[in-house]
């Protein structure tokens, strides 16, 4: 038995979504229906819209969301209707030899399928009339319903604010985990953060968990840098009024241990690189529209031993950092509401994309009723 769900669907670069309604197979197995209470937006989905990254279509856009489950498909035996879940868009098959090896962020198979936008049998449960929909990563969030694997969908709490749970599911869990698992700030280091969107505000929490002496954060609106020294920044950096580079220098007394790019630009990948001490280590966190190349000095790179390095959703595995991080929520180690900004419905999911477009301060999360 299908459902007919409202989703808003993506059907080419610069296209406003639309409100569309679909039909909803029922989950095969080792998959779950999740009824969505909420759905970040996140620059992720913003870069499909600008057509920086190419997609199928028609595509249901999301992948920062939580939900309730419904009805599980067969063989599920870790989820029953009722449970609270915020959703993974890396749903890990378990079985290739990253996920043994603890690395489900890398899980080969989640790649190939969630990358395509299909579910891990290589379909997709959404339709209309006759045509297949994609759901984004395998996610597909801006819906009141989705089919997800089971791997997708991590119990959470029942006492988690829904628009907390699904910034867990992206934005907290990426930047969070890339300062604490990738590449964890040291006691007393140095550390800058260039971009305080979800992402960056996130990497500052991880950061400051760890007792750095400073957190530099840069951005180009003084709104961001103002939620950024609450998240924990020591220092901050606009970059429209400063040379990033020379003021990272000054205020870290010759350039930081540690420094995470989370915006995606060549531009800004550079500059974290260049603001590095001696011995430093730089992490790309940002996603760059596809096809963009960077430029480094090697020079520096082994005279000065540098290193540079990638980070995939915090190189975290959401069975367990999900719920680790929000025990830190509760426990106020991580004040994850200062994310919030706007909460909208789903036929304002336009609106969403405007405000991230135009850097309105902190996350836009769709709410469901
Ligand atoms: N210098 C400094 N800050 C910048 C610059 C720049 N040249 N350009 C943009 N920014 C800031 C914006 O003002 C904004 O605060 O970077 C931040 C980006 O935040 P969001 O748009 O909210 O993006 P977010 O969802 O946090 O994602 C950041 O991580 O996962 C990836 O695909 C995602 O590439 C994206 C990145
Ligand atoms: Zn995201």
């Amino acid at each position: 038995m299908s459902m007919q769900i409202q989703a808003a669907v993506f059907h080419g670069a610069d296209i406003p979504l639309k409100i569309e309604e679909l039909t909803l197979a029922d989950p095969k197995a080792g998959e779950v229906l999740v009824k969505l209470t909420a759905s970040g937006v996140c620059h992720s989905d913003y870069h499909v819209v600008l057509g920086e990254w190419g997609a199928q279509t028609p595509l249901v856009l999301g992948h920062e969301g939580a939900g309730i489950v419904v009805e599980t498909g067969p063989g599920v035996t870790g989820l029953k209707p009722g449970d609270h879940v915020a959703l993974s868009w890396t749903p890990s098959c378990r079985r290739c030899r990253y996920c043994v090896a603890g690395r489900p962020q890398l899980c080969t198979n989640a790649v190939q399928n969630a990358y395509r936008n299909v579910l891990p049998d290589g379909t997709t449960r959404l339709s209309r009339g006759e045509e297949p929909v994609y759901s984004y990563l395998s996610v597909g969030s801006f819906a009141e319903y989705a089919v997800v694997p089971e791997s997708g969908a991590i119990r959470i709490g029942t006492d988690v604010p829904p628009a907390i749970a699904a910034l867990v599911g992206c934005a907290v869990t990426t930047g969070v985990g890339a300062a604490v698992n990738t590449v964890p700030v040291t006691p007393g280091s140095s550390v800058a953060v260039m971009g305080a969107g979800g992402v960056g505000l996130s990497t500052i929490m991880g950061a400051a968990l760890q007792s750095p002496e400073m957190i530099i954060a840069v951005d180009i609106a003084d709104d961001k840098l103002e939620l950024a020294r609450r998240a924990g920044a020591t220092h901050t950096i606009n970059a429209t009024r400063t040379d990033v580079v020379e003021a990272v220098k000054e205020i870290s007394g010759g350039g930081v241990d540690f420094s995470y790019e989370a915006i995606g630009r060549a531009l800004t990948i550079e500059q974290a690189y260049a603001s590095l001490a001696p011995g430093g280590t730089a992490v790309v966190v940002g996603q760059v529209p596809t096809g963009v190349k960077i430029s480094i000095d090697p020079m520096a790179m082994s005279g000065r031993e540098l290193t540079l390095t990638g980070s995939n959703y915090g190189s975290s595995r959401p069975s367990i950092d999900f719920n680790r991080i929000l025990d830190l929520h509760r426990n106020g180690s991580l004040d994850l509401d200062l994310l919030i900004g706007q909460r909208l419905r789903l036929d304002q999911i336009n609106d969403a994309f405007v405000a991230l477009g135009s850097g309105s301060p902190a996350r836009t999360v769709i709410e469901y009723t």
